[in-house]
């Protein structure tokens, strides 16, 4: 099936979901939309959200003929991934229950952690997501507004940013979690200055590598996976904001794949989405 998986995230964080899909899935072309114009989603209210996402999707599928879409970016996923699921005419994957899956595997303590947007931990969709694995693990959640500002200004190192990291992580560190899962599809690249903050003793574990195993597995049984062939699978970018500057970090961010960006603009009425 040689249509693309459509992708999309706030910003740049759901590249890090789309490098796990495209080395997993290398046969696969990829539409990814950033919607950086309307970043950040984690300070915004669900209903506000949930209308970014279903834009953002129906475009996927009508303007892009997606075959699939990966929701690679958790806020999103915790206001609209219901909604999606049963609106869309094609299979939507989300980041939430393979990150969770992913948390309570990990553990050896029984003592876990999320963080991600006030937007996601306020949403209780991870609560809901690791009570549903019926694996006996204490949760705790934890906010980290400010993070995704910095990875979209491209700052992912430096003390304002392991001083905000030691606040924001006190919760979870407080609560002796021995796995902390990266709730937030941008917060991969402050991995370093996290696991600093957090220490050696406790594993980080992101959703991306466990989304593009679901994204393989569910698009497999469905039939809808590309034939290995000699073709190079084309990946386009696409960004809601200023393009130079999408390509410029995604490029630092991804990797030289992401050779330019094109412009992605949301509906220009309040239609519903389809
Ligand atoms: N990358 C998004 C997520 O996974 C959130 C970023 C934002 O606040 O815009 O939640």
């Amino acid at each position: 099936m040689d249509r693309p998986i459509g992708m999309f995230d706030s910003g740049f964080g759901g590249l890090t979901v789309a490098r796990a899909v495209i080395d997993l899935l290398p046969h696969e072309d990829i539409v990814y939309i950033g919607d950086t114009g309307r970043y950040p989603y984690g300070s915004k209210p669900q209903s506000e959200v949930r209308k970014f996402a279903r834009q953002l999707a129906w475009s996927l599928v009508k303007d892009y003929d997606a075959k699939a879409i990966v929701v690679a970016c958790n806020t999103a996923a915790a206001a609209a991934l219901d909604d999606l699921v049963t609106e869309l005419p094609v299979p939507v994957i989300g980041v939430i229950e393979p990150g969770a899956k992913a948390l309570v595997a990990a553990t050896r303590n029984g003592r876990v952690g999320v963080i991600g947007t006030v937007g996601t931990v306020m949403s209780g969709a991870y609560d809901r997501a690791v009570a549903h694995t019926r694996v006996p693990v204490v949760l705790t959640t934890a906010a980290c507004p400010g993070f995704v500002e910095f990875v979209e200004r491209g700052q992912t190192s430096g003390d304002e940013i392991a001083i905000l990291a030691d606040r924001m992580l006190a919760p979870v560190k407080a609560a002796g979690v021995d796995t902390l899962l990266l709730g937030c599809t941008h917060y991969p690249y402050l991995a370093r200055v996290i696991g600093q903050a957090m220490g050696p003793s406790v594993t980080l574990v992101s959703s991306a590598d466990e989304t593009a195993f679901v994204a393989r597995e569910q698009l497999g049984a469905m039939g809808l996976l590309r034939q290995p062939s000699n073709d190079v699978a084309e990946h386009q970018f696409l960004s809601s904001g200023d393009i130079g500057w999408f390509a410029d970090l995604g490029r630092r961010l991804f990797g030289p794949e992401l050779a330019q960006a094109e412009a992605w603009a949301p509906p220009t009425t309040d239609q519903p989405a389809e």
